[in-house]
């Protein structure tokens, strides 16, 4: 896995961020098992709260076009160095328990973490199957 070449598409998405309220850009670039990459921007609204994550765009092109085996994900953001919040880990998680997440400062600054350290102690979609008794 080229992990610079992720860092560059997030980079690239982060520059399409539609942040008329915050002017804040976030870009990510998912990469998933079968070599495919979805980027994604944050898209904010004048309600706010429709608002959506860099993350959650680039995880629900990728799940509406068929793919949901993630390998490693790659987020950059205005701050110094921009981790993905809480619902966006959440989403993670569904699809990728232990997924590379790769924090990108600039193309050759990057933190690279897993998710299960992230979010510890997680809940998913086992847990529901298992109080069904499946
Ligand atoms: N944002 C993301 O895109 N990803 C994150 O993980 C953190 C926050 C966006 C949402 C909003 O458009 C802006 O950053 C400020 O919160």
């Amino acid at each position: 896995m080229n992990v610079q070449a992720l860092a560059k598409q997030a980079l690239e998405a982060q520059k399409l961020a539609y942040v008329p309220y915050s002017n804040f850009h976030v870009g990510a670039a998912l990469l998933t098992k079968s070599g495919k990459v979805f980027t994604g921007c944050n898209v904010e609204s004048a309600s706010y709260s429709p608002t959506i994550c860099a993350e959650r765009v680039a995880i629900a092109k990728a799940v509406s076009e068929g793919e949901l085996e993630f390998e490693a994900i790659a987020v950059t953001g205005d701050g110094d160095w921009t981790y993905p919040c809480g619902v966006c880990r959440q989403m993670m998680r569904e699809f990728a328990p232990d997924l590379l997440v790769i924090i990108v400062k600039s193309e050759t600054e990057v933190r690279e973490h897993r998710l299960s350290e992230l979010l510890p102690y997680s809940f998913g979609p086992e847990d529901l199957a298992e109080a069904k008794g499946e």
